[in-house]
């Protein structure tokens, strides 16, 4: 007989986890802004720790925060098979960005449970810190940290884009400052992430199952241009040296290069902010974000060059000095060929159609990547739309994705 997982039980922890930071939109829409390191994220937090122990795994914290829960195999001398993702939300966020992969992994584990199978390799279910970054950046921090990627002291060190607030300190307010060492030295002996696409591809093309490949490279930038304040109604326009109009120019460039490299460039201004932001007044500076991702790691460094020379050639038309800093830079990741061929045969063993993609976002699973051999599973959303309130994914496509991150969690914990 197949076995699958519990869908109704999976729904069910996904509702009650996103009441908290619950956002609701105009039409009724029940969203979710659970910003890393928040009050909100801590209650998320505690109540899947809370269902982690109701099934008896074990629960580890590290110094960065990220939660692990294994349960053992039977021959405790290998490296368990982990599974995971995310529960932090962007504030616009939904209720299945990374809270799906980590709630299909506790519910692919209480299926074993329950129906009394064990396996040769532990199963860990994690979730890790500041997976968006959108409040301490980079994104994928704490998966970053985890692999030795980013030193434990400079993550630390790192402040809130909102608040100023030093991510050290939040960790320890919200009491997830773990013991357990980072960088990790037990990697698993493979890591599986189940997530929603956040594209319009599966939907588009009717298919259940999005087998991925690899994800994308990722660059973002923050410039601070500054101009001079002057008023608004006495300043000529020749005089100005105006911070807004620069950011706003910049802004249509960035779109520019996206259009003239065409592809799968994409380019995006996220986060613009003008000081001192009032009606009568030429703004004096701007913060601004800039998010450039390809596939190619070639055709990235040249949209890379192109804002560059962007930015100079802006600055110097309207007289603005630049400051920018490298918020994240992530090569495009190519998952191991065994583990893409295993969540394939998973997903058409169980009747599944499949399609191979690459990830647009940014995922703790190509961090992952450079400690263990990794895969995804991508399942549908409705409209491709993420980052929205109005994220959602239909019942039978979770119960499709969870069966399949099941069956490869099963056939990963029985390798040698
Ligand atoms: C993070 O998940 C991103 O893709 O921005
Ligand atoms: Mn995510
Ligand atoms: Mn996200």
């Amino acid at each position: 007989m197949v076995l699958h997982i519990d869908v109704d039980r999976l729904v069910r922890r996904l509702d009650e986890l996103g009441e908290l930071g619950a956002v609701e939109g105009p039409n009724g829409e029940r969203g979710c802004a659970r910003l890393a390191l928040t009050d909100d994220d801590r209650a998320g937090r505690d109540l899947v720790v809370t269902w982690m122990r109701d099934l008896g795994l074990v629960v580890e914290i590290d110094e960065i925060g990220n939660v692990f829960a294994t349960r053992p195999g039977t021959d405790p001398g290998l490296a368990p098979v982990m599974t995971g993702s995310h529960i932090d939300t962007v504030r616009t966020g939904g209720r299945f960005d990374g809270n799906l992969g980590v709630l299909a992994g506790l519910e692919a584990i209480e299926t074993l449970i329950t129906a009394g199978v064990e396996t040769r390799r532990g199963l860990t279910v994690a979730f890790f810190t500041d997976e968006e970054g959108a409040r301490f950046p980079p994104d994928m921090l704490g998966s970053l940290v985890y692999v030795g990627g980013m030193p434990i002291e400079a993550a630390l060190d790192v402040c809130a884009v909102d608040d100023g607030a030093r991510l050290g300190d939040e960790l320890a307010r919200i009491g997830y400052a773990g013991p357990r060492p980072v960088p990790g030295d037990r990697f698993p002996h493979a890591f599986v992430e189940l997530h929603i696409e956040q594209g319009p591809i599966l939907e588009d093309e009717g298919i259940t199952i999005g087998v991925v490949e690899g994800v994308q490279g990722i660059s973002w930038t923050e410039l601070t241009l500054t101009g001079r304040s002057a008023h608004a109604g006495t300043t000529p326009m020749r005089l100005r040296r105006d911070a807004l109009l620069a950011a706003a120019r910049i802004t249509d460039g960035v779109r520019r290069i996206a259009d003239d490299l065409g592809g799968d460039q994409v380019a995006t201004v996220g986060r613009l902010e003008p000081h001192p932001n009032l009606v009568n007044v030429v703004a004096q500076s701007v913060t601004m974000t800039v998010d450039l991702r390809n596939t190619s790691e070639s055709v990235l460094r040249d949209a890379e060059a192109r804002f560059a020379t962007l930015v100079d050639e802006v600055a110097d038309a309207e007289r603005v000095t630049v400051e920018r800093r490298t918020l994240a830079r992530f090569e495009p990741v190519e998952f191991d060929a065994g583990m893409v061929d295993r969540v394939e045969a998973a997903a058409r063993a169980l009747g599944h159609s499949t399609r191979r993609m690459p990830s647009g976002a940014g995922h703790d699973a190509q961090m992952l990547a450079r400690v263990c051999p990794t895969a995804m599973i991508f399942t549908p959303s409705i409209d491709g739309l993420s980052h929205n309130i109005a994220e959602d994914t239909h019942p039978s496509d979770i119960a499709a994705g969870a069966d399949t991150l099941l069956h490869v969690l099963l056939d990963c914990a029985q390798m040698e």
